[in-house]
């Protein structure tokens, strides 16, 4: 398979249409000007902003889009609403990291103001090509008085974009008859066979989702192929699908819209991020996906987006929030995240996904405690904090129950708790200091074999609690008191315990 970013030269029939010399690109609208200045002059204070976690200057975010390599820099948009704290007209933002841990305010990148996209710049993904870094997404606007979703192309050069005039490139009516011209989006861009392939979101003629693929040898000109993947019943609307392979993998990550909970406890209520893994025929594009599994077992994780990067690492991003369930206090400068990047592989049929290793360079404070043995409850002072990188190993488990709380103090603490005696992992935000009446329990069966490490990752408005070393991930945004920091573990039985814990520093997310 090619890569997202090989050459283009796989691609001989491209020709430079998206240059601005050939006047195919629309000049930068007052409504944009207008985002780039409030965001600036509106900048949310830094001391109530995560250190490492993206969130936008000010405002709302919520997807990643575009996450990409250009020119050997980092790249993330986001679904974004600068003027206010709730989810309206939607514009991309834009920032760009060296090492996806600091990242730079690029400045928003496009505004809903044009009659392809007057509704909406919905979310959609980047590429590098010869012609610049090239986006596509989901315009949204009016036909008949109905809404339509199409495919749209801008163009820029990592710091400024440029939409297409001619916009859309893939219309909802390229579609076979009976698909849903009102949910079709997030298209996914990526290169196989010589050729460029978008897979979007889409519903069948009886409303059910799936995703559907077009192939293009320009960019310009594109084709509808097929229905790449069915939801058979599994969700609504398959929101936001990526598509890549991994350690020789085909992997189809999508986010079905109101799933009921499975028994297993494998799939929450509402909205889902998933894998299918599956076998891909790169010759005939034809998929086979296998059973899916659950990306995060915690509150907040949806819409993610992989890039490759040109070391080879595939790496995830998703957003760090929920549409049904809101933990941001309301009158908070700022709503929504990004998850901290994560590295993915494949081993032994099973997904693994690790914190990206870069973060390690910004640890400081290192406290070590060897063979730590544990009976009851302990508040642990020297594990305290609310931007740390915790390590837990266990060398002995010779209890019924284990439980890791944390941001914790007055009548305040996160519990992450493994219940040997049934098999279950419990995640509770019910004491995390909100006042809405959220989901605030979440579970799911222990990892097979048991668990053998927890890795906690906070910044101050995020917890992200890796097990076994990425088997299974649990993420929650929070917004419990700063003050509330301690860290005490809980032992039903006894345990005997490594623990490693770091400070993570790291210089304030920096406007250019
Ligand atoms: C997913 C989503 C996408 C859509 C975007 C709108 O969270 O609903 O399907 O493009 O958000 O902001």
């Amino acid at each position: 398979m090619e890569t997202e970013r090989m050459k283009d030269c796989a691609n001989p029939e491209q020709e430079n249409f998206l240059q601005p010399e050939s006047g195919a690109l629309l000049e930068e609208s007052e409504q944009l000007k207008k985002a780039r200045v409030y965001e600036k002059e509106n900048r949310a204070e830094e001391a109530c902003r995560p250190k490492f976690h993206l969130i936008a200057p000010v405002g709302w975010i919520n997807d990643p889009n575009g996450f990409s390599e250009y020119r050997g820099r980092m790249h993330l948009f986001e679904q974004y609403y600068p003027y206010d704290n709730k989810w309206g007209p939607m514009h991309w933002g834009h920032h760009s990291s060296d090492d996806l841990v600091v990242w730079t305010e690029e400045g928003c990148a496009m505004a809903p103001d044009s009659p392809f996209d007057i509704d909406g710049c919905f979310s959609g993904t980047a590429i590098e090509t010869d012609q610049g870094h090239l986006l596509i997404y989901t315009g949204v606007s009016h036909q008949d008085n109905k809404e339509v979703q199409n495919q749209c192309l801008a163009i820029g050069d990592g710091h400024n974009y440029r939409k297409y005039r001619n916009n859309p490139v893939i219309a909802g009516d390229m579609l076979p008859e009976g698909f849903s011209r009102k949910d079709f989006r997030d298209p996914k861009i990526f290169r196989a066979n010589g050729k460029y392939y978008v897979i979007a979101g889409s519903k069948d003629e009886k409303g059910l989702g799936q995703t559907v693929l077009f192939s293009s040898d320009n960019l310009r000109d594109w084709k509808y192929e097929k229905v790449f993947a069915h939801s058979e019943g599994f969700g609504k609307m398959w929101e936001c699908p990526d598509f890549f392979e991994l350690d020789g993998q085909g992997m189809l990550v999508v986010s079905p819209q109101y799933l009921s909970a499975s028994r297993d406890y494998e799939f929450h209520n509402g909205h889902n991020s998933v894998l299918f893994p599956g076998e891909i025929d790169w010759q005939t594009m034809d998929f086979a996906p296998e059973q899916p599994v659950q990306l995060d077992y915690g509150f907040d994780f949806y819409a993610p987006q992989t890039a490759e990067k040109t070391d080879g690492r595939r790496i995830m991003i998703g957003w760090l929030q929920s549409w049904d369930t809101k933990v941001v206090p309301d009158e908070h400068p700022w709503s929504g995240m990004m998850s901290f990047p994560r590295e993915l592989s494949y081993e032994n049929g099973h997904l693994k996904q690790r914190p990206v290793r870069e973060l390690e360079n910004y640890r400081s404070h290192p406290v070590e405690i060897r063979h730590l043995h544990l009976e009851g409850r302990k508040e642990l002072p020297q594990l305290a904090g609310r931007f740390s990188d915790l390590i837990i190993r266990f060398e002995k488990c010779e209890f019924s129950r284990f439980t890791l709380e944390f941001a914790a103090g007055r009548n305040y603490g996160m519990t992450f708790t493994w219940n040997r005696y049934d098999g279950m992992i419990e995640f509770d935000r019910t004491f995390a200091g909100h006042t809405h009446d959220v989901t605030d329990l979440r579970k799911a069966k222990e990892p097979e074999g048991g668990i053998h490490t927890i890795r906690l990752i906070q910044d101050l408005n995020s917890a992200e609690i890796f097990v076994n070393d990425g088997e299974m991930v649990f993420s929650s945004a929070l917004f419990t008191d700063p003050a509330c920091d301690q860290v005490i573990l809980d032992v039903q039985g006894s345990a005997v315990l490594d623990i490693e814990k770091y400070a993570i520093e790291v210089p304030d997310q920096a406007a250019e």
